[in-house]
């Protein structure tokens, strides 16, 4: 049995007074027993975070790195700076900074390299866009990222990894991906994952969904079988978070 993973992606939202007053409200509630929770917060939140979640069995993750151990990378942050601040989790190759800043599949696998080797965990993100679903080539479209993303990856950091199927067009806007949608194309990154790196491997990764995740949606999809949780963007920093972490696994 996998373990579901809830992970909330806060963007640029929440300056360190917010981010303080929204974790105190929420931290009591949530339920982190049976399920990993990872608050993926804007790097100048992570020591608020940090300590305003001691002890509550909480993890506080980033939403981006660089690939380079250090040097001359004006605005980046190293594996080792994430590592060292206590940071568990790192959200890699979102669609935003695909779209926005110029990542591509060549640096998202470097990323997820030096995030294992620093020994991160990895929140590795892919989807289609709108066009790709209605070409119909979701599947090769998914399959192909988490490949490329994943070459020469080692199984036992594969295993480690978190995948975020994420639809672009599912993202922000109110229009989540249908619970078959969703397992659908978290199947196909688990055979995807089955066909480089056998099927034990395929069984211990987690694959999550996320797009327009929110407290009445989130059970449902969640509860299907390759979905290993859910990796939340607007919702995250809503009351409804701690409703999604809580969500009913007995359905
Ligand atoms: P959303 O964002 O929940 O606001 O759609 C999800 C994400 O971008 O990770």
């Amino acid at each position: 049995m996998r373990k579901k993973i809830i992970a909330g992606n806060w963007k640029m939202n929440m300056t360190r007074s917010e981010a303080a007053s929204f974790i105190e409200g929420l931290s009591g509630k949530l339920n982190t027993k049976d399920r990993d929770v990872v608050f993926c917060v804007p790097f100048t939140d992570i020591f608020t975070a940090l300590s305003a979640l001691a002890g509550k069995g909480v993890y506080v993750g980033a939403q981006n790195m660089h690939y380079e151990d250090s040097g001359a990378f004006t605005g980046e942050i190293s594996a080792a700076m994430l590592t060292d601040a206590g940071v568990t989790h790192v959200i890699i190759g979102h669609s935003e900074r695909r779209q926005y800043f110029g990542e591509t599949d060549e640096t998202v696998n470097k990323k997820v390299h030096k995030a294992i080797n620093a020994g991160l965990t990895p929140i590795l993100c892919v989807g289609e866009s709108l066009a790709q679903r209605e070409s119909g080539i979701t599947e090769e479209i998914v399959r192909m990222q988490t490949k490329m993303a994943l070459l020469n990856v080692a199984k036992e950091g594969v295993m480690k990894t978190v995948i975020a199927y994420e639809p672009i067009w599912a993202i922000g806007t109110g229009r989540t991906a249908t619970d078959e949608q969703a397992q659908e194309a978290c199947a196909s990154i688990r055979r995807a994952v089955a066909g480089l790196y056998g099927e034990d491997a395929a069984d211990a990764i987690r694959i999550q969904y996320g797009g327009s995740v929110n407290a009445g949606n989130a059970a449902a999809l969640f509860g299907m079988p390759d979905i290993d949780g859910g990796l939340v963007g607007g919702a995250s920093i809503k009351n409804d978070f701690a409703q999604i972490v809580n969500y009913d696994s007995k359905g």
